[in-house]
């Protein structure tokens, strides 16, 4: 096991009725704005709670925040909470509300001439906005986490970054508030949850067994309770063991002091910048594809995989149960499958390459070459 530091300092909120509970975690006075989505949390009565819940504080709201939360959006947030003197930022949706919230949170004191350097050339975050969120999308683990993922439409470029700064000082997880989900986005947070978990969790063996079995217990959890919550979606139980399965996926235990991978994540990317595919849709196209090509790499986890997730004992079985586990939850796993084809790998690849996405993996041996034969048998 690699030397790590371990620090998550995000409250949870978990449980039914906990929304109630908001007031007491923002300090009384501040002037707060709430940022949602495109609609849903208004609809399902999720945002009229939080407005109840907040009170006495003084609230502004921004909604509009879409999929893939872009930068062309977000500055219109930026400059309503410069110009209204916001001191505390609450996110209540999913992954593209809450990533694009912490954008707003570092961009608002952002001294520079203009907050995308602080996506495009990693420009330090030296101050941000404090900010909690309202979960309503089990997924991405944005809510214990402190990274981000924002879109520049115009430059169809779709980049990740992040800061020690940006973890939710609090979230609120209630599993109801995640019942009206459509079955298109729960088959999509469990895909995307549990590829969170191999990218961390399936590279080669690190003596980290702690990590190790923590990652074959979420992974286990979401074969069990995914098809569970998609078939019944007002299932409690379930849905309350796959939001925190979600949740610690990605909140940095998995992924302490042992190699991480992230190529099918990067690659993912440029698929759903250039052709809109829903993230998940784009990581259950990729990764399937990724852990053929890398088999022999790989081999030894993904035997480990097979036997203690699947009770299999190959590695091709592994890889083949993990694409039938995908499409068993609506998601589909071919490129053709969204209209892609091959014509469009170049273009895939020279977004790579400008990205600077050319050496991924946990070896750093995912060059350009390995990422066009990826997407050649994702066809
Ligand atoms: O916009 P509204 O109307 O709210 O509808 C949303 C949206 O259309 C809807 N929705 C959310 N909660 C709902 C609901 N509909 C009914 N009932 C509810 N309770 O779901 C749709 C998708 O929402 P979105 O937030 O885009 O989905 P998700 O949570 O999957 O987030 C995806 C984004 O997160 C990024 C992705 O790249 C993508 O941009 N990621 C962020 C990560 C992180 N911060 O650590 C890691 C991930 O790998 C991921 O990259
Ligand atoms: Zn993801």
């Amino acid at each position: 096991m690699q030397n790590f530091t371990f620090c998550n300092p995000t409250k949870i909120l978990f449980g039914k009725g906990r929304i109630q509970d908001l007031a007491r975690e923002i300090p009384a006075g501040q002037r707060v704005l709430v940022t949602y989505g495109g609609g849903s949390a208004q609809a399902n009565g999720t945002l009229d709670e939080v407005r109840g819940a907040l009170g006495h504080a003084q609230v502004a709201e921004f909604g509009g925040i879409e999929p893939n939360p872009s930068y062309e959006t977000l500055m219109g947030a930026v400059k309503l909470a410069r110009e209204s003197g916001t001191e505390f930022l609450l996110a209540v949706g999913g992954g593209s509300v809450m990533d694009g919230t912490k954008f707003i949170a570092a961009a608002v004191p952002y001294a520079g001439e203009d907050p995308w350097d602080l996506v495009v050339r990693k420009a330090p975050v030296k101050a941000a906005l404090p900010f909690g969120t309202v979960l309503t999308l089990p997924a991405t683990g944005s809510e214990m986490n402190s990274g981000a993922v924002i879109t520049r439409k115009s430059l169809g470029t779709k980049l990740p970054f992040g800061s020690p700064l940006l973890f939710p000082r609090f979230s609120v997880l209630d599993p109801c508030k995640t019942f009206t989900l459509p079955p298109r986005q729960i088959g999509n947070g469990v895909v995307d949850a549990f590829v969170h978990t191999l990218e961390q969790y399936l590279t080669y063996p690190a003596d980290a067994p702690m990590q190790d079995e923590f990652s074959e217990g979420i992974l286990r959890t979401l074969v069990r309770v995914g098809p569970k919550t998609l078939a019944d979606p007002g299932d409690y139980d379930a849905r309350a063991a796959f939001v925190w399965a979600a949740t610690l996926a990605l909140n940095g235990l998995i992924g302490a002091g042992v190699p991480q991978d992230w190529a099918t994540h990067m690659i993912g990317h440029e698929l759903t910048a250039l052709h809109g595919l829903d993230h998940a849709q784009s990581l259950a196209v990729v990764l399937p594809s990724m852990l053929e090509e890398r088999l022999e790499a790989k081999r030894a986890k993904l035997e480990q995989y097979a036997r203690r997730v699947w009770g299999l004992d190959s590695a091709s079985g592994a890889i083949e149960a993990t694409r039938a586990f995908f499409e068993s939850l609506g998601v589909r796993t071919r490129l053709k499958d969204y209209g892609v084809g091959a014509e469009a790998i170049p273009a895939l690849l020279a977004a790579l390459e400008a990205h600077g996405m050319t050496a991924l993996g946990e070896r750093r041996d995912v060059t350009l070459d390995v990422s066009r034969r990826v997407l050649e048998r994702a066809l």
